[in-house]
């Protein structure tokens, strides 16, 4: 059997879809595919407390203090040197230099909560994506699994569910049942998926 491939989740804030990776591994639900390094662009992300706990390897970068420069520096450094393969975007907030896009290319992930092209691109993340899409007044929305490329949200799109805007719905509980119904089991399913197909390649570079 061929080494999984080593994948690294950048995050920033709390970390539910980082868990959800983190419990499909547990569950031997990610066979082609080791989380071998977490990834912080802030400080105090509940999401390294996440990591540490399943005992995997937790990193700040504080992109504020560091600078954007430095940051970006410093997170090319990090993957290299960690012989990182795949990179998955859980709940990471800020954008990815080109130059780290070009390091691997159709080898970063990201999850968005809502059926891409609708409600995405540039300062479309978190809540606001939800009170968009009430404010519309959709009666479906969901949760989209994409490569990354140098356009915001612009990337192909791997795996998307779409789940139910209920009549009364704060932006909250639409997120909640974004999160559960969608993103937590959409980005482990499209890491072993993607990992998987690397194997197979055998395109371990
Ligand atoms: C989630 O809504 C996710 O879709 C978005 O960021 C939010 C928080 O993610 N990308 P997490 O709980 O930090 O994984």
């Amino acid at each position: 059997m061929l080494s999984p491939i080593r994948c690294a989740v950048l995050v920033s804030g709390s970390g539910s879809n980082l868990q959800a990776l983190l419990g499909a591994k547990a569950a031997g639900k990610l066979p082609s595919a080791a989380l071998c390094l977490v990834i912080s662009d802030r400080e105090g992300a509940y999401a390294l407390e996440r990591a540490r706990t399943s005992g995997v390897k937790a990193l700040c970068l504080p992109r504020k203090q560091l600078g954007q420069e430095t940051f970006e520096e410093e997170l090319l450094a990090q993957l290299l040197e960690g012989n990182i393969q795949l990179v998955v975007l859980a709940g990471f907030l800020s954008i990815l230099s080109p130059r780290i896009i070009a390091a691997f290319p159709n080898r970063i992930l990201n999850i968005h909560p809502s059926l891409i092209p609708a409600f995405c691109g540039a300062g479309m993340y978190g809540i606001r994506v939800h009170q968009a899409a009430l404010d519309r007044g959709v009666k479906i929305s969901g949760a989209t699994v994409h490569l990354v490329n140098e356009v915001p949200d612009g990337g192909p799109i791997l795996l998307q569910q779409a789940v139910a805007v209920l009549p009364g719905d704060t932006a909250e509980e639409l997120q909640q049942r974004i999160m559960e119904q969608a993103e937590w089991t959409l980005l482990p399913r499209a890491v072993e998926e993607l990992a998987a197909q690397l194997l197979q390649e055998g395109t371990t570079t």
